[in-house]
């Protein structure tokens, strides 16, 4: 039996707490992955069976960090800061990003202790332990993060870096510019911000409120936000075309457009 500990004032749970739901484990398990385990399935199949979009929801965010991290390579960005990795498989960014052919490096930042040890054994197994470094901590502490070893390291903030906060800043609660603004502050001209985020609707309707009170059980309840309030976190920059709008419709490929948008907003924004 495992227990989950807090350091005092600190949101980030120093073990695995087997017993309670993690957002990281429920999304590997809508991505058909193996890093989940009973309490995970339990309220995400409670969850799937009142709103079953939520599947497609984490499919289309996952090709949506797919398209953002060939574009960054694509605007010779190959060094990614992937804040709320998530686990990596399948289709994670260290994946993504080391299939791309650029001398591409990836610092993945998880709350979730669990998924920074697998990070890290996958990249130690797939030899990639050089490029790909996992840091456990809340994306909240940007100092932490960024003067982390493992980031001092891998990655040079006086070239363009690509801050992904993909499915995560809706895990976070309060201002978002106080989350944002020393990341934006420390990165280079040319520097990319890619964001998705559960859209809220101007009144809640029930799928909204199934889905918080799921979250609600895990350690990182829903925050969701509108359109307006993620522009507002991100104004001043100058957002790459199309601006905010539903993933599958950001730079879609193949059938991407044609699909159901899932109510994931997101963005890249060029700092
Ligand atoms: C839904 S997953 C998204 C994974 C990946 N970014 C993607 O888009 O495929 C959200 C991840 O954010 C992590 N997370 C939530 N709050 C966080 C925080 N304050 N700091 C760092 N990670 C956080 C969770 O543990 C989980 O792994």
């Amino acid at each position: 039996m495992t227990s989950t500990l807090h350091a005092p004032r600190s949101r980030t749970p120093v073990e695995v707490d087997s017993f309670r739901p993690s957002a990281a484990r429920m999304y590997d398990y809508y991505l058909g992955g193996r890093n989940h385990l009973a309490a995970d399935r339990e309220a995400a199949d409670a969850l799937l069976d009142a709103v079953p979009d939520i599947a497609v929801a984490a499919q289309q965010n996952r090709a949506f960090l797919r398209r953002v991290v060939e574009y960054a390579v694509g605007q010779g960005v190959t060094q990614f800061l992937d804040l709320g990795s998530g686990y990596t498989s399948p289709g994670g960014v260290p994946e993504v990003a080391c299939a791309s052919g650029a001398a591409s490096r990836v610092v993945a930042v998880d709350i979730d202790p669990g998924v920074t040890a697998q990070v890290g054994s996958t990249a130690r197994a797939t030899g990639v332990s050089g490029r790909v470094g996992a840091i456990h901590a809340d994306l909240c502490d940007a100092a932490g993060v960024l003067e982390h070893p493992v980031t001092r390291r891998l990655l040079d903030f006086d070239r363009p870096v690509a801050i992904l906060c993909l499915a995560v800043l809706h895990f976070v609660p309060g201002d978002l510019e106080r989350v944002l603004g020393p990341l934006r502050r420390a990165a280079a001209p040319g520097s990319l911000l890619a964001f998705s985020h559960a859209a809220a609707g101007e009144t809640p309707s029930t799928t909204e409120r199934i889905t918080r009170l799921v979250y609600d059980c895990t350690l990182t309840p829903l925050v969701l936000r509108s359109a307006e309030t993620l522009t507002d976190a991100v104004g001043g920059l100058d957002l790459v075309e199309p601006g905010i709008v539903p993933v599958n419709r950001w730079h879609p490929a193949g059938t991407d457009a044609a699909a159901p948008a899932s109510g994931l907003l997101g963005g890249v924004a060029r700092l």
